[in-house]
């Protein structure tokens, strides 16, 4: 137990409010609320923050494509987020959004401190526009044709079908993602934050040297940036556009990015206020209070460049530190919706608990910035082998002799038996392995505790004291010695294991548990309660289940994110992106959609999609292939002969099951459907719909 009490703030990466919390997320926010939880259970005051990253364009876009505003969207997805985070026992002491009045405020406030600075230019940039959404378009939202292997529907950043990476100008027969329009090119004024400016680099070479600041991993790929030079930061973009709009500068909003970190200030300032706390004390720039962020490494150049370098010349306190994570693979690759392992958090926590998540990830992060991965079979063995067969055996085995032949209350303990416990181990290497991040050190530190218990245990033999005359006390000694270790171990365990530790607590009678509490043996004489069965064993068979459900869930291709990343969340959203504008549009733009009349000449089963069938469409002078997600609606053979209305030129799209050649109409909304579109008798294939 460290001596001086610790103010410490502690931060999660923000969830972007456009998708659902999966596994990839929760390595960090397991990892942070284990640390939360361990410096609380030292009697520090640590605050735990964090909120719903709400801003951009996917976001906007996916609240149009829902016919809902994006605060309606953002309010949806913050409940979701949070039934959750609670779901894993994320104890957020604040839990709030990026579109917030606390997060405006100071981003306004860095704004204008940067500005004051000389750190603000503002020039004008040329970009891809798309003429018919009258909108700039990130580079995700613009595909073509790759430019090296020649594949269709490739994103303007890189290609999926052999790798190459370019810029959107380079693409072949570019489109919008959005509306299919080609891209025109465009200028506009964007506002820079000029990381080029020399005092940046110099700060932030000190800032990186800093002992503390960042992994020794992490410094060495930050060196290499700032060798490599810092550009300018584009933190503008155009209307429309959802965030805060910058101030004097009227259609122009900070970029998602820029107010994503601030966000762990305002939701900081809001927890402030209703807890009377003073924000400044943490936040000035001598503030003795400690900030540390954790993230993933793929967002560590935001982190520990930009971030620092805006605090720092807009009158703030730097990070006392950023702790980085690897990524999560499962079963050795990366998470996949056809594989089954795509799996969020919603769907885990309707088939397995919590804490078996909890232990495994805990068991498997070091500290490091090295990926980890979720072997699924491994996950069962070890929650298994060392949750229920080590650790809850302990109690199981000697709860009963206590309840039934003493009254339910405990003896004295064997001081000679806990000492040699305690000598067994290294002095505070539990406690400096939570603090080091560690985590996996410390279960098998605790572990090897439990080993020495269950040894214990195993040569006394209580089972057989129980059937001799006259070993009564020493039965009850060795079930209070044992129980006692049990509470020591539950102590250690809980950062971890929070909800476990409150039904030991709840079954000990004890209250909650705390770092003091390490060794002071349970007094002779005091009553526990009846044993309740804590913990069972995974069966797999609730694993395969689980898979088969994210498996059977699959959505239409793209393939999907494999762990949280900006670009890759972008990519996702765009990929659902469409243009359902409720604003009116002329003729032109009505007669640019190629409408046909098409007689559906074959519909078929596509193998391993549970939501498409695929058409053959004759549109009398050619046939086209498209999927179209209405087999829930429809059985293949009753739809063949049938006319229907197709879009004749909707971009090509490369689908996993094959190439959709355009899209058949139909409509529904909550009363049902889908409903497919037919016309009038007399018409005929191929005819145009005006
Ligand atoms: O990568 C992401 O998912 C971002 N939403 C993380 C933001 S972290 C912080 F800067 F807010
Ligand atoms: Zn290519």
């Amino acid at each position: 137990m460290s001596s001086q009490q610790r103010n410490i703030l502690v931060t999660s990466a923000l969830p972007y409010a456009n998708g659902a919390i999966h596994l990839g997320h929760l390595v960090e926010y397991i990892q942070t609320d284990i640390w939360a939880r361990f410096q609380k259970m030292r009697g520090h005051r640590c605050i735990y923050v964090c909120a719903d990253d709400t801003h951009g364009t996917p976001i906007m876009l996916r609240a149009e494509k829902e016919g809902i505003t994006p605060e309606q969207l953002i309010d949806r997805v913050w409940h979701e987020h949070k039934r959750d985070f609670d779901g894993f026992h994320i104890a957020f002491d604040n839990y709030h959004s990026t579109h917030s009045e606390e997060t405006r405020f100071y981003a306004d406030t860095i704004y204008t401190r940067l500005q004051d600075a000389g750190l603000i230019e503002v020039r004008a940039i040329e970009q891809f526009y798309d003429p018919v959404k009258d909108m700039f378009l990130p580079d995700r939202f613009i595909k073509g044709e790759c430019p090296k292997c020649h594949a269709k529907d490739q994103y303007g950043d890189n290609c999926e079908a052999c790798g190459a990476a370019y810029q959107p100008t380079d693409l072949i027969e570019p489109y919008s993602a959005v509306s299919g329009a080609r891209p025109v090119r465009k200028t506009s004024d964007h506002h820079f934050f000029r990381l080029s400016d020399p005092r940046c680099a110099d700060f932030l070479q000190r800032w990186i040297a800093t002992p503390g600041h960042v992994q020794t991993e992490a410094a060495n790929k930050l060196n290499e940036w700032l060798d490599a030079g810092l550009s300018d930061w584009d933190i503008s973009r155009d209307a429309p556009y959802f965030g805060f709009e910058i101030p004097g500068a009227p259609g122009k909003f900070y970029y998602v990015w820029l107010d994503a970190p601030i966000g762990y200030m305002g939701s900081f300032r809001h927890y402030c206020d209703r807890h009377g706390l003073d924000f400044d004390a943490f936040w000035k720039p001598d503030a003795q209070a400690e900030v540390y962020h954790f993230i993933g490494k793929d967002i560590l150049y935001f982190h520990a460049l930009f971030w620092p370098a805006e605090l720092h010349h807009a009158g703030f306190r730097t990070p006392s530190g950023v702790f980085c994570h690897g990524f999560l693979t499962i079963n050795g690759t990366k998470m996949s919706k056809s594989r089954g392992t795509f799996i969020t958090a919603e769907s885990y926590l309707r088939h397995l608990d919590p804490e078996w998540l909890r232990y495994y990830f805990a068991a498997k992060l070091n500290g490091t910035m090295e990926d980890i991965d979720l072997n699924l079979e491994d996950f069962a063995a070890r929650v298994n082998s060392d949750l229920v067969g080590k650790y809850v055996n302990i109690a199981s085995r000697c709860a009963g002799f206590i309840s039934k032949r003493f009254g339910g209350r405990l003896g004295t303990v064997d001081r000679s038996a806990t000492a040699e416990f305690e000598r067994a181990f290294a002095e505070g290497a539990i406690a400096q392995s939570y603090e080091a991040r560690d985590y996996g050190r410390a279960l098998r530190e605790i572990m090897r505790l439990a080993d020495l218990a269950n040894g214990h245990i195993a040569d006394k033999k209580p089972w057989e004291m129980a059937r001799q005359d006259g070993r009564e006390a020493e039965l009850h000694e060795v079930c209070s010695t044992a129980l006692t270790l049990f509470r020591d171990l539950t102590l250690y365990l809980k950062p971890v294991l929070p909800k476990l530790a409150e039904q030991v607590e709840a079954f000990l009678n004890i209250p909650p548990l705390t770092w003091t509490d390490v060794w002071a043996p349970l007094p002779a004489g005091h009553a526990i309660n009846e044993y309740q069965h804590l913990m069972t064993r995974i069966d797999p068979k609730k694993i395969e289940a689980m898979v088969e459900e994210n498996r059977q869930s699959m959505a239409p291709p793209p393939e999907p994110a494999p762990v949280r990343h900006a670009e890759r969340q972008q990519h996702e959203a765009q990929a659902e992106a469409t243009s359902t504008s409720p604003a009116y549009i002329g003729i032109d733009d009505f007669s640019k959609i190629d409408l046909r009349v098409a007689r559906i000449a074959g519909a078929e089963h596509v193998e391993g999609a549970d939501k498409l069938l695929k058409l053959t469409l004759d549109l009398g002078t050619e046939t086209r292939t498209v999927f179209a997600g209405i087999k829930a609606a429809y059985a293949p053979e009753t739809l063949v002969g049938r006319l229907t209305v197709m879009v004749a030129n909707l971009a090509p799209r490369k689908m996993k099951f094959g190439l959709s050649e355009g899209m058949v109409l139909a409509a529904s909304d909550e009363r049902g459907g889908p409903f497919l579109l037919a016309p009038d008798s007399g018409a005929q294939p191929g005819m145009r719909i005006k």
